[in-house]
């Protein structure tokens, strides 16, 4: 019982939808289990044909893949229709093969506008997709699921209840009542849509996997925006990490045979918090053009810095990463100097992995080991000895460090600019 999860190991944006584009090809199915159109998974097709998908599984685009969101992602119904629509505009056949959990929690209007309440778009810097509301909601078993959401009389009663609880301190009365005239005529239009694409995803998961089948679970966000690991409380609401996978699409823990794990050769992050390998001179400037480092679903310039091992090892340990797929080498060619993190000082002593808590976060140092540069298109370089020596050595370093072997370091855009290390690991997975 074949399952592969690719999961995020920093702070989002690591290149999961571009490593699924090239992985997913043989797969019976891709499903993602948790998050919800906050993501943004790059998939360049062509010279000048990018997609950028937030909620659709990104084996969409082959044709025989099936999709499915799981119990575990937050769907806001208005979004996930308007983005099949623009697949099917751009020749993607969606019908017949991308489903959605009933049990899956919706994000109405309600949400997006309690999110602007409560200032959470400048405090933690979130997407303002209503995430955490709807999150909220579900945690405080007062969510709205799609199979509620289908049910006229329960969503009603539920959602205006909603409605009336969460706005009143917030809101005058005209406005509210905005609010529900808004969520009800939604409702009109999108329950139909919502119903033909509403299947239970465990089910068909279970019966994929008895007969053998491959299936490649998607997560969205990386593991320190995890509400449980990440850099708590500027993360997102849900668990992106691994071991929330089989929950998020109902399946057992067992049928998960490799956790992928990703991660770019240098971080980024979007919104606030800690990131002490963090840069802000003119290289940052020049990593964020060259990797076209601004956000996929917002459009906000990302914040980088330097590759922190003492964070991947950490998300290899949180994770049980058993393969590690290495991303973007080739953005940082063309650099004098790379800085690697190797560690942490703090109080006096050195850590081998990232620490928890605001305060350590704030005062632990980096420790950094200077690596000569390279220079070079690495992008139709395909066999690691081809790499240039000064590449190599950074790649070692990592996977010495984090005790985890690569099956896949990418050197492009495309799927096929990359560098295949596991050929068992690729004969079984592409
Ligand atoms: P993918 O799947 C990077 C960040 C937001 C913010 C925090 C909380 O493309 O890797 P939220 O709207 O989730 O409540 O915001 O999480 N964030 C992401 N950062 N990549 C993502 O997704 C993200 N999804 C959310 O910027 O800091
Ligand atoms: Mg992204």
């Amino acid at each position: 019982m074949p399952a592969l999860v690719v999961v995020g190991l920093q702070w989002g944006d690591e290149g999961k939808g571009r490593v699924i584009h090239s992985l997913a090809r043989h797969a019976h199915a891709v499903a993602r289990y948790q998050g919800g159109n906050n993501a943004g998974h790059t998939l360049v097709l062509g010279p000048n044909d990018i997609l950028a998908l937030h909620l659709v599984p990104s084996g969409i685009v082959y044709p025989k893949v099936h999709c499915y969101i799981g119990n575990g992602v937050v769907v806001d119904p208005k979004s996930l229709k308007q983005e099949i629509e623009m697949l099917t505009q751009r020749g993607v056949k969606v019908r017949g093969r991308c489903w959605v959990s009933p049990l899956s929690h919706v994000i109405l209007p309600y949400h997006l506008q309690l999110e602007r309440y409560l200032g959470e778009g400048s405090r933690l810097g979130t997407t303002q997709r209503g995430i955490g509301p709807s999150y909220r909601d579900k945690i405080a078993r007062a969510g709205i699921r799609i199979i509620d959401y289908l049910d006229d009389e329960i969503f009603k009663e539920r959602a205006l209840a909603n409605i009336q609880e969460l706005l009143t301190p917030f809101a005058k009365p005209e406005e509210i009542r905005v609010i529900e005239n808004q969520t009800l005529s939604d409702r009109q239009s999108l329950a139909p849509f919502l119903k033909t694409i509403a299947r239970d995803v465990s089910i068909e998961l279970h019966a994929a996997l008895k007969k053998g089948r491959r299936v490649i679970l998607e997560s969205a966000q990386g593991t320190f925006l995890d509400v449980d690991f990440g850099t708590y409380p500027y993360v997102t609401s849900s668990n992106p990490v691994a071991g929330y996978a089989p929950c998020g699409v109902g399946i057992g823990p067992q049928a998960i045979e490799v956790v992928l794990g990703i991660a770019k050769l240098f971080t980024t992050r979007v919104g606030e918090g800690p990131f002490p390998t963090e840069i802000q001179d003119d290289l940052a400037a020049q990593i964020r053009e060259t990797g076209h480092e601004y956000g996929a679903t917002t459009g906000r310039p990302r914040r980088i810095g330097w590759l922190d091992l003492p964070l991947l090892r950490k998300a290899c340990r949180i994770n049980g990463v058993n393969r590690l797929a290495l991303t973007k080498l080739d953005t940082l060619s063309g650099l004098s100097k790379i800085q690697v993190c190797v560690g942490y000082s703090l109080n006096g002593r050195i850590l081998k992995e990232l620490p928890d808590g605001l305060r350590a976060l704030k005062e632990a140092l980096p420790v950094y080991r200077e690596l000569p540069g390279f220079t070079g298109d690495l992008t139709s370089v395909t066999r690691y000895a081809d790499l240039p020596k000064q590449a190599k050595r950074l790649i070692d370093l990592t996977l010495d460090y984090c005790q985890t072997p690569a099956a896949i370091i990418s050197v492009g855009r495309r799927p096929q600019n990359q560098i295949i290390l596991d050929r068992t690991f690729c004969r079984t997975w592409m």
